[in-house]
């Protein structure tokens, strides 16, 4: 319950792949709805960007699980007027572009499908979500995180058409890309959310599945906002204004 108020913790959860559109949306809903927007991945970025830069192996999966435990990682309103969305900080330092490395890209699955990462990241998620109207993004929220949330989004795309749209964001941020490797590096990332042992990355029973293939921005937003009014009034909760 959010604090001083009679009114359940509201929390909307949207999963998939990479590049499937979901930060993007998550973000412009936020804004409309006036909810807080939560891209849980940054977190397992932060966690793989520190193993990366303080020589920590990736293989060592215990040395890798204590880093995630003892890393303090913030995530704050932009600091900085650069297009960024949010200030990521791993122990004070400012990482917010770091973790869009390709050398995060590709090692961060790996990082993620350990457990003892997980369980350090998970209580954190939930203690965010219980303070309510918070949108969180990524591979489990609807299954493992909040699986009580009010609506569960799926989106979803090609592979071919999630690697344009990265290679085309990478382009559009000045730097050096070819459109093949970021293809392999996305199927591979692909292939481990998918496989792996715990929280893969799946649809929940209970998620509406968006295909965002072809869709413009603006068609997706305005799909998932009339799905989200019409799920929080089927439920009796209080629908934003805007
Ligand atoms: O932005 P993009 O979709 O490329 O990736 P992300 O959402 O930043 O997530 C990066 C990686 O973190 C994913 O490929 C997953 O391996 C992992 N992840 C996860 O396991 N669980 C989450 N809730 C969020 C991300």
């Amino acid at each position: 319950m959010q604090a001083g108020l009679n009114i359940p913790a509201t929390t909307i959860a949207i999963d998939g792949p990479a590049a499937s559109g979901k930060s993007t949306l998550a973000d412009l809903l936020a804004r409309r709805l006036g909810y807080l927007y939560f891209d849980t991945g940054v977190m397992y970025r932060a966690v793989t960007w520190a193993a990366l830069t303080r020589n920590v192996p990736l293989e060592d999966e215990a040395a890798v699980t204590r880093l995630a435990a003892e890393l303090h990682i913030e995530v704050l309103p932009p600091t900085v007027e650069d297009g960024r969305r949010y200030t990521v900080l791993a122990d004070g330092v400012d990482v917010t572009w770091a973790i869009r490395s390709p050398e995060v890209d590709a090692s961060v699955s790996r990082v993620a499908a350990y457990p003892g990462v997980r369980s350090a990241m998970v209580p954190q998620q939930r203690r965010i979500a219980a303070r309510g109207s918070v949108i969180m993004v990524g591979r489990d929220i609807g299954t493992v995180v909040l699986p009580d949330a009010d609506v569960k989004l799926y989106l979803d795309a090609t592979v071919e058409e999630r690697a344009r749209r990265r290679w085309l964001e990478m382009r559009a941020q000045g730097r050096e890309a070819d459109y093949e490797p970021v293809l392999a590096s996305m199927r591979q990332r692909d292939e481990m959310d998918s496989h792996r042992d715990v929280s893969p990355l799946c649809a929940a029973h209970d998620a509406i599945i968006l295909d965002t293939t072809g869709k413009s921005v603006e068609e997706v937003l305005a799909e998932a906002e009339r799905l989200i009014r019409h799920a929080l009034a089927a439920k009796g909760k209080p629908c934003p204004s805007g």
